[in-house]
Formats: structure tokens, sequence, C-alpha cells
């Protein structure tokens, strides 16, 4: 019988890491962690820093979950989330096809949050 490896990961963060960012002169930093169409996301919503952090806490998630299941990331730009048609968060994960990722986003004025769940 197989059983599946089961990875959890939770991530909670402050918003205002993310405050005043400027696609432009804060590229350096924003592209250490986003995708282009993760930055054209964020930046096309009235409140980026929301979507930012909520994107961050995301990935972070996902490393704490892959990191259960014996798996390491090195790069924040190798794991994307994008959307469904419904809206719903969806992970794209580079180089391993075969993961499969759940993801949920949360964010407030102030905070940020994610749970991910994986299965090898
Ligand atoms: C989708 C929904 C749950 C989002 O909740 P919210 O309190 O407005 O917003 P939150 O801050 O908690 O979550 C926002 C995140 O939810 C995620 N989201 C959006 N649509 C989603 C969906 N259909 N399913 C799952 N997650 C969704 C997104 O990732 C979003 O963040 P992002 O834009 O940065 O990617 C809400 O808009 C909704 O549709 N509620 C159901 C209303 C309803 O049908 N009521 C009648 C039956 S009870």
């Amino acid at each position: 019988m197989n059983t599946a490896t089961i990875g959890l990961g939770v991530d909670l963060e402050e918003n205002k890491r993310f405050l005043g960012l400027d696609r432009v002169a804060d590229r350096p930093f924003l592209e250490k962690i986003f995708t282009p169409q993760e930055l054209d996301y964020c930046f096309s919503r009235p409140l980026p820093a929301q979507h930012l952090c909520a994107r961050f806490a995301g990935k972070e998630a996902v490393i704490k979950a892959l990191r259960q299941c014996g798996q390491a990331i090195t790069s924040y730009q190798d794991i994307e989330i994008s959307h469904a048609a419904d809206g719903a968060p969806v992970v794209t994960l580079a180089h391993r096809p075969t993961v499969r990722i759940t993801i949920s986003l949360s964010h407030s004025a102030q905070q940020s949050a994610a749970f991910v769940l994986i299965s090898l």
C-alpha cells in the first residue's frame, strides 16, 4: 500500500514589512521574492502591501511544509502563487511538478496569514 508523505505549513506576517514599496525603485528587493506575474497582480490592487505580504507568508508556509517532507527550496522565486478562475490561490513549484500543494491566504489591514498542505 502506498502512503503519502504529508507536510503542513503556517505563517503569519506583518504587512508593514511591505508598505510603501515602489515597483521600480524597490525592484532588487521585490524580485528576490516575487515573480513578475505576482508583482503584476499585487501592484494592480489598491493595497499592494497586503497582497505582497500574503504571498510572502504563502511562500514561507510552503517552505515549512516542504521541510516536513524532507525537501528544501533555495529560492522564493521557485514558488509562484497565482489564482484559479474562482479567485482561489494556486501554488506552482518550479522543477517539482508532482508535488501537490493546497494553500489558503488571508489578510487584514495589519497582518497576512497562509496555511499550506503538501503531499508527495
Ligand atoms: C473568497 C473569500 C472567502 C475571501 O475572504 P475575505 O475575508 O474577503 O478575504 P481574506 O483576506 O480572508 O482572503 C483573501 C484571499 O482569499 C483568497 N481567495 C479569493 N477567492 C477565493 C476562493 N474562491 N477560494 C479560496 N480562496 C480565495 C485569495 O488568495 C485572496 O488573497 P489575494 O487576493 O491576495 O490572492 C470571500 O470573498 C468569499 O467569497 N466569501 C464567501 C461569501 C459567500 O459565498 N457567502 C454566502 C455563503 S456563506
